[in-house]
């Protein structure tokens, strides 16, 4: 997408903000398929963090197709109900359209359609806010499901774009238990559908980085999202991959042939655009000389000390700190799994699960396993080889790091349990 006429322009080198529309490389097909879907759908989009979720919403959000007018929300830090239907509310009033619309409407709740008629144009104001929150506290459903109603009436249909919804959830389990959040999803439920299954008219793409499911099952809540589509954002293909990198090196004045870029591709193990991003920006920082005349010898090396170093740790480390929504002893058993396969490169099923069960204590079944194997694998950890029954890293930068920053509990065993007399 980054291509002109006049040929490619200097690549941007980005180390996890998020894309613009003409800095994605490869996501024509999956955006014209997204457009597709959601003529009918609304959509879950799935992947991993950094794989480029919020790269593609962006692009829906800046390139919208005729007929659509998409409204973005970055939802990580909503901790309630009341500000999620707030931070809706603020974003239509930046609109004319709907805030014309919002004005005449006749069915809002009394004090909401108050709030929106005497606070019109100060929106933006912290006090506004906290007046809004204080006024919609009882009946922000019932507020909400009707100020969505009535913007059924546009002339466009809209696409609510919720990046970071399960982060959301999360805190909302947090700050205010699990009953409030399985609420809010059941009123969410609600607002998509007229009847059962029937769409209502605005479309919704949700996505996040932490595994959705695993908080659906934790709510007991399995149903409430069944009537998205889901599309998962993958790796890029190869020829893509290539080229995003050979532009990459181009703009950082790095001369590298095939042989080199291959050999770049098979140290990360799979084309994921982040760390290509993150192993071409290292390079980068190489004396012009040596970028200029860049050897394999090189590049290895750059991958160990620096990739892999503490100069990009940190590009690394929500890899391991989301584990922490295993809770303690949950998050133990997923380092010991994770440290003990990157060691060992593949474990058997039955292996890992005496690692696990070590950690959680003999009483731990084999259904809470097979759901954080489940999670390890669907985030892109690992992967079953289901001829051996063994997991392995699916990616190999993931492993190495792992290894590197999280190596496997010396034989003399520091674990709490070898520590027991
Ligand atoms: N299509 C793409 N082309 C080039 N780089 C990409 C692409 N998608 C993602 N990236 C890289 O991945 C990083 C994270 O992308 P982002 O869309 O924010 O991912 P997510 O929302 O899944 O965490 C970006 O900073 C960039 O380095
Ligand atoms: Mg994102």
């Amino acid at each position: 997408m980054n291509n002109d006429i006049n040929g490619p322009r200097q690549t941007r080198s980005l180390v996890g903000q998020i894309p613009e529309p003409d800095e994605l490389y490869g996501r024509e097909d999956f955006i014209d398929h997204l457009w597709r879907l959601i003529d009918g759908n609304n959509v879950l989009l799935l992947a991993p963090r950094r794989f480029g979720k919020s790269g593609v919403m962006r692009h829906v959000l800046l390139r919208p197709r005729a007929g659509f007018l998409p409204l973005s929300f970055e939802l990580e830090d909503v901790d309630s109900p009341e500000e999620f239907v707030w931070r809706i509310t603020r974003e239509l009033l930046r609109h004319d359209t709907f805030k014309v619309l919002l004005r005449g409407a006749k069915r809002l709740p009394k004090a909401f359609g108050e709030w929106v008629k005497a606070n019109f144009d100060e929106a933006e104001f912290e006090g506004a806010k906290i007046k809004f929150k204080e006024n919609i506290k009882e009946d922000w459903r019932e507020a909400a499901k009707r100020m969505l109603g009535e913007l059924e009436k546009a002339d466009k249909t809209i696409i609510f774009l919720f990046d970071e919804f399960p982060a959301m959830l999360d805190r909302l389990i947090e700050k205010q238990g699990e009953a409030v959040a399985r609420d809010f999803l059941a009123w969410f439920r609600s607002v998509r559908l007229e009847q059962k299954d029937v769409l209502r008219r605005h479309r919704f793409i949700v996505a996040g980085s932490v595994g959705i499911d695993q908080i659906l099952r934790k709510l007991g809540a399995a149903d409430k999202l069944v009537d998205f589509a889901r599309l998962t954002v993958e790796p890029l293909d190869e020829p893509t991959a290539r080229r995003l990198a050979s532009d990459l090196a181009r703009s950082h004045s790095i001369n590298c042939d095939d042989a080199i870029l291959g050999r770049l591709f098979e140290l990360i193990g799979a084309p994921v655009p982040y760390f290509i991003h993150i192993f071409i920006s290292q390079i980068g920082q190489l004396p012009l000389a040596q970028r200029k005349d860049l050897t394999v010898a090189d590049l290895e090396r750059v991958y160990r000390e620096r990739v892999l170093g503490p100069t990009c740790r940190h590009y690394f480390t929500h890899y391991s700190s989301r584990l922490q929504r295993y809770g303690k002893t949950g998050e133990k058993a997923a380092l010991a799994v994770l440290r003990a396969v990157a060691s060992q490169g593949r474990i058997s099923r039955p292996a890992l699960f005496d690692i696990y069960r070590k950690v959680r204590g003999r009483a731990a079944g084999d259904r809470a396993f097979d759901e954080l194997m489940a999670d390890l694998e669907y985030e892109w950890y690992l992967r079953l080889d289901s001829d051996t029954n063994e997991f392995y890293f699916r990616l190999r930068v993931m492993q190495d790091w792992w290894r590197r920053w999280y190596p496997a509990a010396s034989a003399k065993g520091n674990t709490p349990q070898a520590q027991k007399p």
